[in-house]
């Protein structure tokens, strides 16, 4: 299948944008630049439309999310929107009791332990993204030439929450089923491999111009588990939209040990967290990956000129890789000044016209 004529990356209005030429690995005029976590909690005018309503609630209202996800591309003129939704909304819509707890995450009714756990789980074709599909469509709409970026949680990271039934620190029983009931473990990879992909898939097809896969706890695996019993799962999520020939972001928090298997499954762009320098990161990958990130979310609250030398820092080093659009190295942190943000945008395209 091929992206409908009406895609913004079919009739010309992303095709050329900053981040699409930049994802696709040439370098433009400016070095194109959003944020992780960018739709949502640091923004007054995000709050505000959230009182009394539920978090997974606003991501399945197609108004509200649309209007949420243009809230900061209006205000700081990033060069994407991203949409705004959470890694959960595809288990919600196959049927999983799955909620957002505020100030804690995902929390699910029953956590999926056993064999009998991940039988008895819905099937992922039973899902309705129409919810998703309408407010991607919504979005488009009104962003014009600015990309917007579908997402979805990679398999291990959303397992993680499966199994440990909330968020955990080490994901200990997870990674103590992948050993232990290696089938039950494969057949639930397979299973979240499918919902979130086609998650992905309902988003680009709508509209968005790139996806990003987040494995954001792929930090606590070992290079050889994530080799062998969590990569081919990623790989099989991404296959979902192989066909569509959108550029696509690979993304993990502590990832620098796996980098390379991560870039392996085949994507188009590595997102890389703050812990590792860029030109290090490029030369881990060989040099010829494009790369996106990786400011430390903590330096946000730090005095301007400190906050300023590191951005031009991360700036530098990502003239290492063969093109680079600037990011966080994880999520934007709730408590963070937005006016912050707007000043790095006008920073990072101030370079570019120098
Ligand atoms: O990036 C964006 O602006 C788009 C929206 C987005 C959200 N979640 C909205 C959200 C995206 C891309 C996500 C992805 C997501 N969700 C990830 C991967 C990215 C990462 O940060 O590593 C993960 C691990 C989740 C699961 C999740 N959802 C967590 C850990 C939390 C935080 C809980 C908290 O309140 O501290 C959520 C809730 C969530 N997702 C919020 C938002 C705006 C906050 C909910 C609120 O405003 O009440």
């Amino acid at each position: 299948m091929t992206l409908p004529a009406t895609h913004p990356l079919s009739d010309g209005r992303t095709s050329d944008s900053p981040l699409v030429t930049t994802y696709r690995g040439a370098r433009g005029a400016v070095t194109p630049v959003w944020f992780m976590r960018q739709a949502g909690r640091s923004l007054p005018e995000y709050r505000e439309l959230r009182v009394g309503t539920r978090m997974l609630d606003a991501c399945l209202d197609p108004d509200l999310a649309s209007e949420i996800t243009l809230q900061p591309v209006r205000r700081h003129g990033v060069d994407a929107a991203i949409f705004f939704s959470d890694i959960v909304i595809p288990l919600r819509l196959a049927g999983v009791d799955v909620d957002i707890e505020p100030g804690r995450g995902p929390v699910l009714a029953a956590p999926i332990r056993t064999a009998a756990d991940v039988a008895a789980l819905p099937s992922p074709s039973a899902a309705d993204f129409s919810a998703v599909e309408a407010g991607v469509a919504r979005t488009v709409a009104q962003l014009g030439t600015t990309p917007l970026i579908g997402f979805a949680g990679a398999p291990f990271t959303l397992a993680a929450y499966l199994v440990e039934g909330g968020p955990s620190k080490d994901h200990l029983r997870a990674r103590t089923m992948m050993h232990a009931d290696p089938d039950a473990w494969s057949a639930l990879l397979g299973w979240a491999a499918e919902v979130t992909g086609r998650f992905l898939r309902a988003q680009i097809l709508a509209g968005a111009s790139a996806g990003q896969l987040f494995d954001s706890w792929v930090g606590s695996l070992s290079v050889d588990d994530y080799v062998t019993r969590v990569a081919p799962h990623s790989a099989a999520a991404l296959a979902e939209i192989a066909d569509l020939d959108v550029p696509t972001v690979h993304f993990g928090v502590g990832s620098g040990e796996v980098l390379k298997p991560m870039h392996d499954i085949g994507v188009d762009v590595m997102g890389v967290d703050w812990r590792i320098p860029l030109d290090v990161a490029s030369s881990r990958l060989g040099g010829g990956v494009v790369l996106q990130g990786n400011v430390d979310p903590a330096l946000l609250a730090a005095p301007w000129p400190v906050l300023e030398a590191h951005v031009l820092d991360v700036l530098a080093r990502g003239r290492t890789a063969p093109a680079h659009v600037l990011n966080l190295g994880h999520g934007v942190p709730p408590e963070t000044d937005p006016d912050v943000l707007t000043r790095i945008v006008e920073l990072v395209h101030a370079q570019g016209e120098v």
